[in-house]
């Protein structure tokens, strides 16, 4: 297909606004897939997709559309994965996209996550086809969310949204008839030398890694010697294909289109989402400068918990290669042994990785608490030192003067929330930047501690908007912190997966939550054990777990009383002896730590 008849675009929407219905009727009124099968295909379409450990969500399908002026288009539907907490993931797509359409539902109007999604779709500088959904429905109010949309910019309000009912099917040509018109066509070259996007991977069991690209310039062939530039990783493909939206192979793909490419790659580190796929004999002399790396900013320790090392080991490599905002390294803790200090975007990447890991693997982890990386100076030292980890935490005698990073939030929410907005941010030590109104919402910055929005900030968020705000953040920069780390003793022994670190206001709160909560979870012995919480060589908070022992005073009711005595000697003996790495650490006691703030 020739550049100019070519459109390539993404759909953005709030969460069931109907993105996925729209797909649907995109692909069947392309003729895509048949109306009659479109249902039974993209339901095996899915069951291929779990069968082999990827992604659902993500669909990226090329149709084919007879329009109006009796020319054949070529329309490239690019999903935007998922969420806009991982802006980081969905400006990828975007990135391979010139267009996005922003569908937002008639019965509920612009919501936040409509507002997020489309400025990053005007940061990507993409252009926005505004369409208003679920006209059929009897609460919809066209009028208003025409108003919002109009309100959203001053380069939307003279436009008219289109209107549908992706349900029906009403509306939908028009759509069909704008996406050509309103979308630029794809520039590039067809005679330079191959340059092409990798915006998206996966991991496949049989066939390895599978690129998403975009071509910018050239041509990229079946069998060709490719090379990624970043990574210096040559390779000769063993097939390239569209999305139909199956896995479809062709011989070439030309200038704007949008394919995959079976790299015969088995080695997760040799491909980063962002790269340019170039060809080995005649390489582009001008890369894209690449996607930056997205910083990690909470870490937490994953260690197996039945299962081998190494299918943990392989499990992670996997998920990194289709996540490139998730880092990883290997790490020994003396309690857990060896598992992996794991690098996430924020707390909720954390949960998804987790539950990735579970549902596309079947291991299930022990995650300990998770914290940022600090700035540690040390006395009489210029250059400080880097801790991800608290067991690496240098002692506190030795410590200057820390930094901690902070993140400038973005919270777009209802106006009736503000108030509650605005106290959450502030017990979290939020610093209010600025304000503005969207329409019937608000727009906020705040500067954060990162450390402040690791835990349950996120969440919290949620609930106190009834799911109405969305959260975005960027790292700002490092500052001072007044921090100290927390050791937990347990039976009179360092147990150093536990350890963590907070502001110093908050440790005495903390730590008594925290020993009160050890003393429900940590598995009980025949023998009382203290739990303490240990901050600059004193101990803050102190507590005795329980002993499990038979009551001698009941169960001996018949014994002698010597009896009854010899039987609570035997069980108060030894209990300094019995070395905490008796205790099995459950996923419990760390949940106690992640359940503080
Ligand atoms: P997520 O993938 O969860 O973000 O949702 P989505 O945006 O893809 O929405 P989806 O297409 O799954 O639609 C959400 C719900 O809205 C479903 O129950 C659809 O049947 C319904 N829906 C979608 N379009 C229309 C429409 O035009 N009219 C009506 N009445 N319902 C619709």
């Amino acid at each position: 297909m020739k550049a100019t008849n070519i459109r390539n675009f993404a759909i953005i929407a709030h969460i069931d606004h109907g993105k996925s219905t729209l797909a649907d009727r995109i692909m069947s009124q392309t003729q895509t897939v048949s109306d009659r099968d479109s249902q039974a295909q993209l339901l095996d379409d899915m069951a291929v997709e779990q069968a082999h450990g990827v992604t659902v969500k993500s669909r990226t399908v090329r149709n084919f559309y007879q329009a109006g002026d009796g020319q054949e288009y070529e329309y490239n539907l690019i999903d935007t994965p998922g969420h806009v907490d991982f802006s980081y993931e969905v400006s990828k797509s975007l990135a391979a996209s010139d267009g996005a359409i922003l569908l937002v539902d008639a019965t509920q109007g612009v919501q936040a996550q409509t507002v997020a999604n489309w400025r990053l779709a005007q940061q990507n500088g993409l252009a926005i086809l505004p369409v208003v959904n679920k006209i059929d429905s009897a609460a919809a109010d066209v009028a208003r969310t025409v108003a919002q949309i109009q309100a959203l910019d001053a380069s939307l309000a003279t436009v008219s949204p289109l209107l549908i009912s992706a349900k029906t099917g009403q509306g939908v040509h028009a759509v069909l008839e704008a996406i050509k018109t309103v979308f630029p066509a794809p520039t590039g070259s067809a005679t330079a030398p191959l340059k092409a996007l990798v915006f998206d991977s996966l991991y496949d069991p049989f066939k390895g890694i599978i690129a998403y690209v975009r071509i910018a310039d050239g041509q990229l062939k079946s069998g060709m010697a490719n090379q990624l530039m970043a990574a210096q990783t040559t390779l000769t493909n063993k097939e390239i294909g569209t999305f139909t939206p199956q896995m479809t192979p062709v011989q070439t793909l030309g200038v704007g289109e949008v394919g995959y490419v079976v790299t015969g790659l088995k080695d997760p580190q040799l491909l980063r989402v962002g790269d340019t796929l170039t060809s080995q004999a005649q390489p582009t002399a001008n890369p894209f400068p690449g996607y930056q790396p997205a910083q990690a900013m909470v870490f937490a320790g994953f260690y197996p918990k039945d299962q081998a090392y190494h299918d943990l080991q392989l499990a992670i490599e996997k998920l990194a290669l289709n996540d490139s905002s998730f880092q990883y390294q290997a790490e020994v803790s003396e309690a857990l042994g060896p598992g992996f200090r794991c690098g996430f975007l924020g707390i909720f990447h954390l949960q998804i990785i987790r539950e990735r890991l579970q549902d596309e693997y079947g291991l299930s982890v022990l995650t300990t608490a998770p914290n940022v990386t600090y700035r540690v100076h040390l006395k009489g030292q210029d250059a400080p030192v880097l801790v991800n980890n608290p067991i690496n935490f240098p002692d506190f005698a030795a410590v200057d003067f820390v930094e901690e990073p902070f993140a400038k939030a973005t919270i777009t929410t209802p106006s009736e929330t503000l108030g509650a907005v605005m106290q959450l941010a502030d017990n979290h030590k939020g610093q209010l930047v600025d304000m503005a109104n969207q329409g019937e919402l608000v727009v906020i910055h705040y500067r954060l501690p990162f450390a402040e929005i690791a835990y349950d900030f996120f969440n919290a968020l949620k609930s106190i908007t009834h799911g109405y705000a969305t959260l975005e953040t960027r790292f700002d920069d490092y500052d001072l912190a007044d921090v100290v780390k927390v050791e937990v003793h347990i039976n009179y022994a360092k147990v150093d997966a536990l350890s963590f670190v907070v502001h110093r206001e908050d440790a005495p709160a903390m730590t008594q939550k925290l020993v009160h909560q050890l003393k429900y979870t940590v598995p009980r012995k025949l023998y009382p054990m203290p739990a303490q919480a240990v901050v600059e060589g004193k101990p803050l908070a102190r507590v005795d777990i329980p002993p499990l022992r038979k009551n001698a005073a009941v169960n001996g009711e018949k014994r002698s009383l010597s009896k009854k005595q010899a039987l609570l000697r035997r069980q108060s003996v030894n209990k300094r002896q019995a070395a905490y790495s008796d205790i099995t650490l459950s996923q419990d006691v760390f949940n106690a730590i992640l359940e503080l703030s």
